[in-house]
């Protein structure tokens, strides 16, 4: 994105000196380069992680053919309809760290008969593996997701891998493909489409160096095999770490034979670690602090990326950035493990802006989940007993939806930067792209919680589509009030044959342009 003009800036540095002026909406011009198309922007990229944490599969998608909340085969009908809006293209699962403890033989045949294991990873509570492989593969398909399965590559064998995908994609008469059928599935099943050789093997996953790692990768990776009825099977290497780059750098230089994708973990909080602050209640630093944490995204992206293309110029290994999203304190009364957190319209300026980043690197993202799908961390949907509720960052997945597969167009925005005490940072973000349908859409994100801006555009033409915005910084939806905040109409104008649109201070609008 260009920078800012000296007139912009100067301009900017007035209003502070004069309060009564800084009710003018910021002047913001934006050029879309339409003979610059990127690479297509893989819907992969707005992928779900569900992981067996706190109330993320059980509570949260899964309660049983037997609940008194209403579902579907034990999933539970209200998350599943919701769900369904968002044409999830595929699905991480069942970790994250869980995914190094979990054997899949625990969740597979009669219900009744699976055993109890402790979660060591989340909270050392117990888990009945009521949902197991065939529960999660129905679910993604009945979604229309494909499946990303993670192996367990921190306390199993690499033949448990292998088994594994044999039992999920065998369609011929092996003694696994036997015992899929006898558990109630006789076809394999063709959407499972990437497989994770580990994860986080520098930390929970096995607390590897990244030598030792990229070797254990060489001999697991041997053993998934790469072709099943429904095509081609993705190998993900466990990848770095926020800014590992020697982590990159040694699986690209050991690994990147026996690897297709290599993935990437960054989560965005405010403050430390220990002390990551509120999902609400936050002053406008944590705000600045969040927003200027999740637009680091994009110098993450752009060097692991460069590290990438040194060893592969052509690009064959992608960059899958398979868990992202905001973490802060758990909700006060949660339990510790869960990781259960409130979403606010903070939460959905971090989503619009991380998929934004992503469309300017669609040479390299292909695939990226959010952490995570339901009640853990950055989540779409929260649940308590019976009631759900939409968040904040549901609503902008649903409105980025017609970014899937769409192709982007770099756009360059001149305007004032919006500065919050040591934070400085742009104050509108744009992308974008032509839909499949062949439209054209954009989507434009005011960073700053106080000033509204008016966004020029060198379009003509109409534009209609949706907003986002509340009147807190920490507005959110809750569990008596589920639809605080929801996005509404809104509608660009045509002023002497330009686009221009009126971006209310801190919001999120997606529109289709009509030319
Ligand atoms: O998403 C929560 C956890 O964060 C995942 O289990 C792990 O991979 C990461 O550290």
């Amino acid at each position: 994105m260009k920078m800012w003009t000296r007139t912009a800036l100067s301009a900017a540095a007035m209003m502070v000196a004069m309060p009564a002026m800084a009710q003018q909406p910021a002047q913001v011009s934006v050029a879309i380069d339409l003979n610059s198309p990127g690479a297509k922007i893989e819907p992969a990229i707005q992928g779900q992680f569900a992981e067996d944490l706190g109330r993320g599969l059980y509570d949260g998608i899964w309660v049983g053919p037997d609940s008194k909340i209403p579902n579907t085969n034990g999933y539970r009908s209200d998350v599943m309809a919701a769900l369904d809006k968002l044409h999830i293209p595929v699905i991480r699962w069942p970790g994250g760290c869980f995914a190094d403890q979990y054997d899949w033989r625990d969740g597979i045949g009669p219900r009744e008969k699976r055993p109890v294991r402790i979660n060591y990873t989340w909270g050392g509570v117990t888990y009945d593996n009521s949902f197991g492989t065939n529960e999660f593969m129905d679910y993604a398909e009945r979604l229309g997701a494909d499946a990303y399965v993670a192996g367990n590559m921190g306390s199993m064998a690499p033949r448990d891998m292998q088994q594994w995908i044999e039992y999920m994609t065998a369609g011929g008469k092996s003694t696994l493909a036997e015992e899929r059928r006898a558990n109630g599935r006789d076809k394999p099943w063709t959407n499972l489409k990437y497989f994770g050789v580990g994860n986080e093997t520098w930390g929970c996953g096995g607390n590897m160096t990244a030598e030792h790692a990229a070797n254990e990768h060489r001999r697991y990776a041997t053993f998934v095999q790469r072709q099943s009825e429904g095509g081609p099977i993705v190998r993900v290497g466990s990848g770095a770490n926020v800014d590992d780059y020697h982590w990159t750098e040694v699986f690209m230089r050991d690994a990147a034979r026996t690897m297709d994708a290599l993935s990437l973990h960054y989560y965005t909080f405010p403050g430390s670690w220990e002390h990551k602050g509120p999902a609400t209640g936050f002053d406008k630093a944590a705000w600045a602090s969040t927003l200027v944490h999740a637009l680091h995204m994009d110098e993450l992206v752009t060097k692991h990326s460069a590290i990438m293309d040194k060893y592969d110029p052509d690009k064959r290994v992608a960059l899958y950035v398979d868990e992202w999203g905001t973490w802060y304190d758990q909700e006060p009364g949660s339990h510790p493990g869960f990781l259960y957190q409130q979403n606010s319209l903070r939460d959905a300026e971090v989503a619009a802006l991380t998929l934004n980043i992503f469309h300017r690197h669609t040479d390299r993202v292909k695939l990226a989940a959010i952490a995570q799908m339901v009640n853990v961390l950055q989540a779409m949907i929260l649940t308590r007993d019976d009631k759900m509720l939409l968040t904040p960052t549901y609503h902008v997945f649903d409105m980025y939806v017609p970014f899937q597969g769409a192709t982007p167009y770099p756009a360059t925005v001149e305007g004032p930067r919006y500065k919050q005490g040591e934070y400085d940072l742009p104050m509108v973000d744009v992308s974008a792209a032509k839909g499949a349908d062949g439209k054209l859409y954009l989507s434009l994100v005011n960073l700053d919680p106080d000033r509204a801006a008016r966004v020029t555009t060198g379009l003509g033409g109409t534009a209609t589509g949706r907003i986002l915005t509340g009147p807190a910084i920490d507005t959110h939806n809750t569990f008596d009030a589920p639809n605080t905040i929801h996005p509404v109409a809104y509608a660009g104008k045509n002023v002497g044959g330009k686009l221009v649109f009126d971006l209310p201070a801190k919001s999120v609008a997606v529109v289709a342009v009509t030319q």
